[in-house]
This record gives structure tokens, C-alpha cells and sequence, in this order.
């Protein structure tokens, strides 16, 4: 098989399947190489056509669309005020959203949110998620669908069109096509490597995850200056940029009295894995990009998103979120959910005072749409804290054993070797207001919410792979050779 390249003509590395056939069958063995090639991006499949998956570029579907209209964009409510629901549904009408990573976690909710609300999205995505999971051996608790089915599930229950155009953002030949043929007003980009542990298998992964996210950003930036310069970008950005400083985080600034003068600075960032650093430099690149050419841009500093149903995602089995609880792409609530459910310890890491912010997917959609609903201004580069509580480790483990015991499960929690590098008791105090003052209504964390996120782990708890819960990726024993299973090293 043949893989694919930059455009840029330059060698780069790709997550690419490498299928051992035995009488034409595939077998599990997968592994990850890096590739040289250097022909024209965007003739060819992102893996050279592999049968697992394939590639191609639906953006002709989108073309001859009415013409981008700049009225829609940049207004916010009357007098400048933060707009409201009814003027939220009223604007949203026939906006033109472009949701890169749209067949993610976040991004499908979001994708399905924004239909609803009566927003045109277009979803852009590579699939290279299900590769990842392909090639590690792991999967969502839940039986996803493949994309194309989904988006026709999704038309025939709501009666709403989703455009689909799947490609790598890192092609810049497929990203400008996706931006010239549907005309976004404002892209909503999740569209990222986005597991610390991933960044920190290999080599390999490493550098994958940092040139996917930074160039594939990039790439974003430059589509947005040459062809919607109007365009409002939002960008999903992570609390995990700016560490566990010993004092309180704000919202993207911080004013600063030094040697007896005064300036309002980007915040200090201190990320703690090559994911996470990758992030950050994204926020550096945006923030210069607003600066330089006047584009317009919101960073959400998203914290560790929890619960799996949105009232879209809930409307039919395949319409069914991702819900990921092994050890690379699993996060801290989620995962104690499903290890309750089966009956496995919950594993704190360490001594499990390690605090973030936390918020359920519908408050994720719902500051998406509050985001593109009053947009930055040309040449603001804007940041929100995007998270409802702080909890520690232990405070997880604490209610989902409470809640599990209450539907009579078994549950502990025991420590277990922390693989990360990381202070398990610091001080943590962020300021969440902005997303609030535009009229976020929070779902804070309740009974009923890991009532029904222990139930939903135990309908498909027959799909937990036992050997995939433990974490498997260190921080300390990253290594320089390639591993397609990350559950092979012990800690
Ligand atoms: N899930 C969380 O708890 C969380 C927390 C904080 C921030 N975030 C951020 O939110 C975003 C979405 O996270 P998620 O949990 O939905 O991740 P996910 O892995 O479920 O989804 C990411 C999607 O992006 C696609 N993608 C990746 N690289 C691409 C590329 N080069 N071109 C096109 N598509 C590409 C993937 O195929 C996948 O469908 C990420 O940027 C992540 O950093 C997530």
C-alpha cells in the first residue's frame, strides 16, 4: 500500500494500517510507520486506499450552495448584549457550520446539536479516530455506526440535511476545496489527536500528534484568510494548557504588575504531555493569526467532558455516541462509570488529588453554540474557560461509588502506580464566568446523571474488553519504537 503525504511536498509522519493478509483476509496486525511521499496531495486516499477504510472528497455535494452572506456573521444581541436562546434559534437560521471532527465525541453531539437548532453544518473529518482504535485494539463501549450511516439516520429522523466530507485537514488541497464549496460562517474545530496518553506511546505518536494538530490548525487559519475571512473560528482548546499553577487560572489573560508596570498577558501555559503541548501551541498560533490578519477566534478551554446522551444522540440507536473507557482515550468519569459497571476497581492514579474542571456533553454543545451565537470580533482572539466544577480524583471515585452502590454494585477504588507525571495534590482554583455570562444554563454532575451513566455502562458492559481498563502508557517510559498495542507494557 502507498500512503499519502503533505501537500507541502514535505516527509511527515501518518497513522497508517498495515494490513497482514493471509489469503486475502485481514489480520489484526497493525502497525505504525513513518512514511516519505511526496506526490500531489489530495489525488489519493489518506492511506493509499486501505480496505479498512477509505477516503474520498465529497465536496462537489456542497458546491453551487447560495452565497455566504457577511450579514450573518458578527452580530451579536441588541446593544451588544450576549444573544438570547429565541435570538440564538433566530440567528442560527441557515448558518453555514463547518464541524471539523464532527464524528467525534464532542464533535458528533455538537454536529447533531447544531442541526437541530436549525444551523447548515457540514461535517469534516478524516475517520482517523476509528484508526486509531483499529490499530490499538481498543473500541467505544457503544456500538457506534459508520458515519454515513449515521448522517442518513440522522436526515430521515429529523428531516435535516448534514453535509459529509471526509479528508484530513492537514491536505490543504482537500481543506481549501471543503471551505470554497461550503462557504462556512464559522468552523467549529475538534478536529485533533486528542488523548495525552496517545501522545505518549512512542515516537511515533508523538510527533503524529503534534503534526496533526498544529499543521492541521494551521492549515484552518490560512483556509480562513484566503477564502472566509469573515469566518469565526472556534476552537476546541483544553484546561490542560495551563497546568496546576499554585494560583488561580483565569480566563485566557492575566494582568500583571512588574517591576512597577502594568500588562494584561496570555496566561501562563505549563501543558504536561506532547498532546497537551500541541494545544498550546495552537493558542499561540490563533492568537497571532487575530493579531496579524484580523481573524476572529474563540478558544475553549474545554475540561474533562463526562456522560454520553444528548436529547439528539438519545433519538436513535444510531445516532449512539462514542464512549470510550480504556486506558489511552478514556477520561476520568466516564471510565469509573464503566469500571463500576463490570465490577473492576476504579483506579485512581496516585494519591488522586489530582483536580480539573469537568462538564456533561450538553453543557459542551451548549457553549459551542453560545460561542458561534456571539461571535469574537475581527482581530479578537478570545478565551473561555469551558468547564462547570472542579473535582478532585478521589471526589469521582467517591460518587460513583455512592451512586453504584445505590443501583447494588460492588465498587472500590484502588490506587494504582500513576502513569503520568503530574502533582497528585496541588492547589486548583479556574474561573469559569464568560460562556456563564453569555447564558450558559449548567447540567452540574447529579445523582441522576451517574444513575444513568451506570446504567448505560451496564446495557453494553458485554463489550468491555477487561484487558483494556488498566492505564498502560507512561510518562517516564515513552519509548523511540512503535507499539500498536498499548496495553503490552506494564507499569
Ligand atoms: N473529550 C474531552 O474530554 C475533551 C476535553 C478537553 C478538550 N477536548 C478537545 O475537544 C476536541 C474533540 O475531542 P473528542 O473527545 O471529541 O475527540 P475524538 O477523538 O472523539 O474526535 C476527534 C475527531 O477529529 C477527527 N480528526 C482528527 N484529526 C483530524 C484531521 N487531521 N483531519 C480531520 N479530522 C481529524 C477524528 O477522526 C475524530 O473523529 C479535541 O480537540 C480535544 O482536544 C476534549
Amino acid at each position: 500500500m502507498s500512503s499519502a503525504c503533505c501537500s507541502n511536498g514535505m516527509a511527515c509522519f501518518k497513522p497508517r494500517l498495515e494490513v497482514n493478509s493471509t489469503a486475502g483476509k485481514a489480520t489484526n496486525s497493525v502497525s505504525l510507520r513513518r512514511t516519505h511521499n511526496f506526490t500531489a496531495f489530495g489525488k489519493q486516499n489518506l492511506f493509499g486506499g486501505s480496505r479498512f477504510v477509505s477516503f474520498s472528497t465529497f465536496g462537489s455535494q456542497c458546491r453551487n450552495r447560495a452565497k455566504f452572506s457577511p450579514m450573518a456573521v458578527g452580530v451579536r444581541g441588541k446593544e451588544g448584549k450576549p444573544i438570547t436562546r429565541a435570538e440564538s434559534e433566530e440567528s442560527a437560521k441557515g448558518k453555514k457550520i463547518m464541524v471539523i471532527g464532527g464524528d467525534g465525541y464532542c464533535g458528533w453531539a455538537t454536529a447533531l446539536h447544531l442541526s437541530k437548532q436549525g444551523y447548515q453544518v457540514a461535517i469534516v473529518d478524516s475517520l482517523v479516530r476509528r484508526l486509531f482504535d483499529q490499530q490499538l485494539g481498543i473500541d467505544t463501549l457503544t456500538p457506534i455506526v459508520s458515519i454515513q450511516k449515521r448522517i442518513k439516520r440522522w436526515n430521515q429522523i429529523s428531516g435535516k440535511q448534514l453535509d459529509l466530507l471526509v479528508g484530513d485537514i492537514c491536505d490543504f488541497d482537500f481543506l481549501a476545496e471543503a471551505f470554497k464549496s461550503f462557504e462556512p460562517e464559522a468552523v467549529v474545530h475538534f478536529g485533533e489527536q486528542r488523548s495525552a496518553p496517545y501522545s505518549m506511546i512512542d515516537r511515533g505518536r508523538a510527533v503524529y500528534t503534534q503534526h496533526n494538530n498544529v499543521i492541521g490548525t494551521l492549515n484552518v487559519l490560512f483556509a480562513i484568510k484566503e477564502f472566509s475571512p469573515e469566518c469565526h473560528l472556534v476552537k476546541l482548546g483544553t484546561m490542560g494548557e495551563y497546568g496546576t499553577p499554585n494560583i488561580d487560572i483565569e480566563e485566557g489573560y492575566i494582568t500583571i504588575n512588574h517591576n512597577g508596570r502594568t500588562d494584561t498577558l496570555p496566561y501562563p501555559k505549563q501543558a504536561s504531555s506532547f498532546y497537551h503541548l500541541s494545544k498550546v501551541h495552537d493558542s499561540h498560533n490563533i492568537a497571532f493569526t487575530c493579531k496579524a490578519w484580523g481573524l476572529r477566534a474563540t478558544d475553549l478551554n474545554q475540561g474533562v467532558v463526562y456522560g454520553v446522551m444528548t436529547p439528539e444522540t438519545a433519538m436513535h440507536e444510531e445516532l449512539i455516541n462514542r464512549l470510550d473507557y480504556d486506558g489511552v482515550f478514556g477520561t476520568a468519569l466516564n471510565r469509573f462509570c464503566v469500571q463500576a459497571a463490570v465490577g473492576h476497581p476504579l483506579t485512581v492514579y496516585g494519591k488522586g488529588g489530582q483536580t480539573r474542571g469537568y462538564l456533561d456533553i450538553r453543557d459542551t454543545v451548549q457553549c459551542v453554540e453560545l460561542a458561534i451565537a456571539n461571535p469574537a470580533n475581527r482581530g479578537e482572539f478570545r478565551v473561555f474557560n469551558q468547564f462547570t466544577e472542579q473535582f478532585s480524583v478521589n471526589d469521582l471515585a467517591k460518587a460513583v461509588t455512592k451512586a453504584g452502590e445505590k443501583l447494588g454494585l460492588e465498587v472500590r477504588a484502588i490506587s494504582v502506580p500513576n502513569p503520568r507525571v503530574e502533582a497528585e495534590e496541588h492547589y486548583y482554583n479556574a474561573k469559569h464566568t464568560k460562556l456563564t455570562e453569555l447564558g450558559l444554563q449548567p447540567h452540574f454532575l447529579s445523582d441522576g446523571l451517574l444513575d444513568s451513566l451506570l446504567n448505560f455502562a451496564m446495557k453494553y458492559s458485554d463489550r468491555v474488553d477487561m484487558a483494556r481498563i488498566m492505564p498502560a502508557v507512561s510518562w517516564k517510559k515513552i519509548g523511540v519504537k512503535p507499539r500498536t498495542d498499548a496495553s503490552e507494557v506494564k507499569l
